[in-house]
């Protein structure tokens, strides 16, 4: 039908309870290209986080669907990772643990050990946090912790990476130094991209 790499198709939602029917989504439609970063923006409450879990496949869309790599996603997969506000790195792991995990699960079949060690490397360089992979998350600071975030994401290699406000819960000042290094990491990397900031 279409002929994007992402393609949001009439996405409708509403959310119900004990007979109350509130209709957050109507018709919202959306075509990605690959290589694309997309940004989307809105005020508070406009469904912004909706899109971004309907198309992770965290939550059911009402009405339409979504199609990545000609595709239909239903259910959340490697294929897309997500990266929320709230770093969700494990707290008993280190940063080269914490990115290893998904390394291992992704590459474990195809990557040797060594290429896997690598790879996180490579993927902690990219971010600029080499100098912290021993250290535990709560020894870092938030800013760090996206970082690492990111980089496991990346370490990935999902279709699609979808941040929901990655950087809000930074100061001014770090969140425009680590808006700066997504758009180097994109540039350099060529990924596909749905990042809400608002
Ligand atoms: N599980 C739910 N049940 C009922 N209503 C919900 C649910 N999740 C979200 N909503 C409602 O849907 C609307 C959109 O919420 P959403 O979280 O997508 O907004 P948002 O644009 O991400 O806002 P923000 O910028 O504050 O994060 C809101 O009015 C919210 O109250
Ligand atoms: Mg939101």
């Amino acid at each position: 039908m279409s002929s994007s790499y992402l393609s949001i198709e009439n996405i409708g939602k509403t959310f119900g309870r004990n007979g109350h029917a509130t209709e957050v989504l109507r018709d919202v439609n959306l075509r990605v290209q690959k290589g694309e970063f997309i940004s989307i923006i809105g005020h508070s409450g406009c469904g912004k986080s909706t899109v971004l879990n309907i198309v992770a496949g965290l939550l059911p869309a009402s009405k339409g669907g979504v199609i990545l790599d000609r595709q239909e996603v239903n259910a959340p997969g490697p294929d897309r990772a997500v990266v929320f506000q709230n770093h969700s790195l494990l707290p008993w792991l280190t940063v080269y643990e914490n990115v290893a995990l998904a390394v291992k699960k992704t590459f474990g079949a195809s990557k040797s050990k060594t290429e896997q060690k690598e790879w996180i490397m490579d993927h902690l360089r990219l971010v600029n946090m080499l100098h912290a992979v021993d250290k535990l998350p709560a020894e870092i600071s938030g800013g760090m912790k996206q970082r690492v975030g990111i980089a496991r994401a990346l370490a990935m290699r999902p279709k699609v990476l979808l941040m929901d406000e990655p950087f809000g819960a930074l100061d001014a000042l770090t969140r425009a130094h680590l808006q700066d290094e997504v758009m180097r990491i994109q540039n350099e990397l060529q990924n596909t991209v749905i990042m809400n900031n608002t």
